[in-house]
């Protein structure tokens, strides 16, 4: 029945053309041309009613049939270019695991903070605690609780910069000790606190307006000179070498009584003198002393029951020294090829 074999050419040709299609586009118009309303089934459907029963039920037949096989026929190219497609994808974003990774550029500890760990190292060993107060401090602890009441000549040395009459940028990190011995009520302390201060200094080689200091404060039952000097001694050798010898000298300080200015021992030339030393073969590195009567009586402490000593060091002094740099402004300007200089494996 030719009906039939129209269907049945219909259906060859329509695989023959899905064949040849490359692409999404031509797909879909193909699809449109042997499935639509102008297609080879649409137009046998359209003429059904001119067929008897027999006819109807046989075409009828036929035509699904080869409606099935067109529609299998595009799936399976639909298919085809799906995966074609998704295969290019795969082929594009492929990982070479072959290749060189990517190099992290490693940080590195700040010296500053390498030389703060390395002192608090030594001191929570020892049994220290590390206390803190405020960078913004007020006068009252900055100075009148250390024995430096408004107009001292001392307080010259450590013009800071003011906030309003009582508040100020902390101009060294004593005030803790009075707010520990405040908090403490009386009992033994065993303290360093490390932290910025601020002066009212024009900034050059060995001067900033900003940085470091570490303080100590040592209280209890019969702690005395010689418990300063081991503390001290402890502190130079752990910082700049186990040959280390300190020198003690007469000092002036208003917290302190009696007051000593702390020299070490010069680690370039072992103390024979050279130009680091200026000859002398010490260096001065810290300040200290046996705390006032006036200073513990003012936080509270009974100076018959209780005494102690203090130190203050400067952070960056010890590091310049320590990694012998000349300049403190190499310490806040954060060159990476001058901080690269101080990496260390971690
Ligand atoms: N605060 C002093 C300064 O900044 C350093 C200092 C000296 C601290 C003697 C002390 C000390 O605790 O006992 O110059």
């Amino acid at each position: 029945m030719s009906m039939k074999e129209d269907l049945e050419r219909a259906l060859e040709d329509a695989k023959a053309a899905f064949a040849r299609v490359k692409d999404k586009i031509e797909l879909a118009n193909e699809k449109a041309n042997w499935l639509g309303k102008k297609g080879p089934l649409a137009a046998i459907m359209a003429n059904m009613r001119n067929l008897t029963a027999e006819e109807r039920k046989e075409v009828g037949q036929v035509s699904n049939i080869t409606k099935q096989g067109i529609s299998d026929a595009y799936d399976a190219k639909l298919k085809e270019l799906n995966d074609k497609e998704i295969n290019a994808r795969i082929e594009q974003e492929k990982i070479d695991i072959t290749m060189p990774g990517y190099t992290f550029k490693k940080g590195t500890i700040h010296p500053l903070m390498q030389t703060i760990e390395d002192m608090e190292d030594l001191f929570i060993g020892q049994g220290y605690e590390i206390a803190e107060g405020p960078e913004i401090e007020t006068d009252t602890y900055c100075f009148e609780k250390l024995n430096l009441p408004k107009g001292h000549p001392a307080r010259d040395m450590q013009d800071t910069f003011y906030i309003d009459a009582e508040r100020l940028l902390r101009s060294q990190t004593s005030p803790v000790q009075a707010r520990t011995m405040e908090l403490k009520e009386g009992k033994p302390i065993k303290i360093i606190c490390p932290g910025k201060v601020y002066r009212r200094d024009a900034d050059d080689a060995t001067h900033s307006h900003q940085f470091m200091q570490m303080e100590g404060l040592v209280l209890g039952k019969n702690i005395t000179m010689a418990d300063l000097k081991g503390a001290l001694l402890s502190i130079a050798r752990k910082m700049f070498g186990e040959e280390r010898e300190i020198r003690l000298r007469p000092s002036y300080f208003p917290f302190t009584e009696p007051s000593v200015e702390v020299d070490v021992s010069c680690a370039r030339c072992g103390g024979k003198g050279c130009p680091t030393c200026k000859g002398t073969g010490w260096i001065e590195v810290l300040g200290a002393g046996m705390v006032n009567n006036r200073v513990l009586e003012m936080s509270g402490y009974d100076p018959k029951e209780i005494q102690g000593f203090a130190f203050g060091v400067g952070v960056e002094r010890v590091a310049m020294l320590k990694y012998g740099i000349d300049d403190i402004r190499n310490f806040y300007t954060n060159d990476i090829r001058f901080l690269d200089e101080f990496k260390e494996e971690r």
